[in-house]
């Protein structure tokens, strides 16, 4: 196993001792066992800017507040700073979201701090151990599939409650420990307030939760606790502990003007990537 430069310079600073293991390598990042001292942590090593998507980060940064006018003009300029400012914006992302949620009362995982582009936090074990095994790879009773379902839907509407929307919420964001699910995979977080598409992932994000444990508990792939949630947020009137239903009547008589925008938006996209098809075609 070849140890990557990030974590020996970890290694070398004393903030870790040893790298015991490679634990998963997903899309965006690497995940190692590690130990510091008399404890087991884990230790995410973010790839490289250019192996990510591109495109998925564009929509997910309109609501991210830039630290100042020239970080957001090199950002938005492309230039060789903004790409160094906008990767350092994306890793700090996730810490800081971790922070903020356990502050907050949220199961994830707890920061210990994060060095040279790695997150050390805490690794989330099974009730032996073991690295935890994910939502969607664990076989649930109704009762608990449930439960998780009421356990999940209650991080969201506390994370909402910070002005937070996960923003790729999935049985495989989803680790099952011994007192039950923890939120994991925070870089792509999204603020509530400043995105015209944050209902959109939040009600995306809920719906996963629920098709998945709903495989379980198919009763619960009648609720709405999403839409129920947002209507409340929107109001002003979601607190963390607000006692939900998974009832929803939408309202009438309120015109969804965002629904509305959407619309519009992707008629208007729609038509340029048709104009844009014909032009080609003429081209050749
Ligand atoms: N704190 C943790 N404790 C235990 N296991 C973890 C922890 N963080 C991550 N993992 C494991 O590493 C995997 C990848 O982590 P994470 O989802 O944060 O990174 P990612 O690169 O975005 O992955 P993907 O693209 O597959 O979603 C997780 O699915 C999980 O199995
Ligand atoms: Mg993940």
């Amino acid at each position: 196993m070849k140890t990557p430069a990030s974590l020996l310079m970890l290694i070398d600073e004393g903030v870790i001792d040893e790298v015991l293991r490679p634990l998963k390598s997903g899309k965006e990042a690497s995940v190692y066992v590690v130990r510091a001292g008399d404890d087991v942590r884990c230790a995410k090593v973010y790839k490289d800017m250019a192996q990510r998507s591109f495109q998925k980060r564009a929509q997910y940064q309109e609501g991210r507040k830039s630290r100042g006018s020239r970080e957001a003009r090199a950002v938005a300029s492309g230039s060789r700073y903004g790409r160094k400012q906008q990767e350092a914006e994306w890793k700090n992302a996730e810490v800081d979201a971790l922070y903020q949620l356990r502050e907050a009362g949220v199961r994830v995982p707890e920061p210990y701090g994060f060095f040279h582009g790695v997150l050390v936090m805490e690794l989330v074990t099974d009730a032996e151990g073991f690295s935890a095994p994910r939502l969607g790879e664990v076989e649930l009773t109704p009762e608990q599939a449930r439960e998780y379902h009421a356990v999940l839907v209650r991080q969201v509407v506390r994370m909402l409650c910070c002005g937070l929307i996960h923003g790729d919420l999935s049985a495989y964001n989803v680790l099952v420990g011994p007192d039950g699910p923890v939120v994991i995979d925070f870089p792509q977080v999204v603020s509530a307030g400043g995105n015209n598409a944050a209902r959109t992932m939040l009600l995306r994000d809920v719906n996963n939760l629920t098709a998945t444990l709903g495989r379980w508990a198919p009763e619960l792939l009648d609720t709405w606790y999403g839409e129920e949630m947002w209507e409340l947020f929107e109001a002003g009137t979601l607190l963390p502990d607000t006692p939900l239903t998974g009832q929803f009547t939408p309202d009438e008589r309120s015109v969804d003007l965002d629904g509305v925008r959407d619309a519009i938006n992707d008629a208007r996209e729609l038509a340029l990537i048709r104009q844009q098809g014909r032009e080609a075609q003429d081209e050749d």
